[in-house]
């Protein structure tokens, strides 16, 4: 596996190592590489012949500079699961190699898709995840790009981004892994104290229940539901809960919809997301 740094050296790498044409799966990721990363990476191996990962925690992309310097940080982990996992090639740049001297986003107006759940919660979030996410596909030029399905508002933003800009990749939803407690998996979930991770199962446990709940309740009342029952929860502060469809991401109103249940809290110091498909 080799690592590169500068966003300059992949053309010459691809020309010197590799023969070209050769389809690229990528995964861009932020490090702190967990059991659900491997399963992108793995994934892109097999259905492409050379495999991208790119590590780098973009600054633009968090609303709180505390959040940013808490975000953790593991190179030498990372490069031994990514080359377990199938990786050919990880693109590790500097904050300077990605922005220059001043990391700056630009504005991501995809209407209500940029404007409800983590983007109300997180103002500039999609504008950094998409400021990079574009210069990362101008720099790999994948032909597939693999995003977990844990992100569910990412994707979504992603795959506006792809159609609007016209760029050439297709963007390979991932599902989201869980642990076998259920917890889905995240780079944050390593700052859990064990209380906390007790405590941050409800949100799955929640989820799940929704899921047998919806034979007696429209969406709208399920969704009433599930706020009231995670407000209860010990060690949750409830963000949001919010039932939409999935295209749109309009609240749910009725079962003949694609509806996926979406879920922020935060539990200790960590803000957690999770998210679960309730029809077919
Ligand atoms: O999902 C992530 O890890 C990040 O938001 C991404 C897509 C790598 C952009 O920084």
């Amino acid at each position: 596996m080799l690592v590169f740094t500068r966003p300059d050296e992949w053309q010459k790498l691809r020309r010197a190592y590799f023969n070209t044409p050769a389809s690229i799966g990528f995964v861009p990721t932020m490090g702190a590489l967990h059991s659900g990363h491997s399963a992108l990476i793995r994934r892109a191996a097999e259905e492409n012949e050379l495999c991208v990962v790119s590590i780098f925690v973009n600054p633009t992309q968090f609303d709180r500079s505390d959040d940013l310097l808490a975000y953790p940080r593991a190179l030498s982990a990372d490069l031994a699961a990514a080359e377990a996992a199938g990786c050919d090639l990880v693109f590790a740049p500097s904050i300077e190699g990605m922005y220059g001297s001043r990391p700056e986003r630009s504005a991501a107006d995809y209407g209500h898709l940029t404007e409800t759940l983590e983007a109300a919660k997180r103002p500039g979030h999609f504008d950094g995840v998409v400021t990079i996410v574009r210069k990362l596909f101008k720099t790999v030029n994948p032909d597939k790009a693999y995003f977990g399905e844990k992100d569910f508002q990412q994707l979504a933003v992603v795959r506006e981004l792809v159609k609007r800009e016209k760029l050439p990749v297709r963007i390979m939803p991932c599902a989201l892994v869980r642990d076998a407690d259920g917890l889905a998996l995240s780079s944050r979930n390593v700052r859990l104290s064990p209380a906390d991770r007790q405590n941050a199962l409800a949100l799955w446990h929640t989820l799940r229940e929704m899921k047998s709940r919806k034979q007696h309740l429209d969406p709208r009342k399920l969704e009433k539901w599930a706020q009231r029952h995670l407000e209860q929860q010990p060690g949750v502060e409830l963000e949001y809960v919010a039932l939409v469809n999935e295209n749109s991401f309009e609240p749910a109103q009725k079962w003949d919809e694609p509806v996926r249940a979406l879920v922020a809290a935060k539990v200790g110091a960590v803000r957690l997301i999770d998210n679960e498909p309730l029809t077919d």
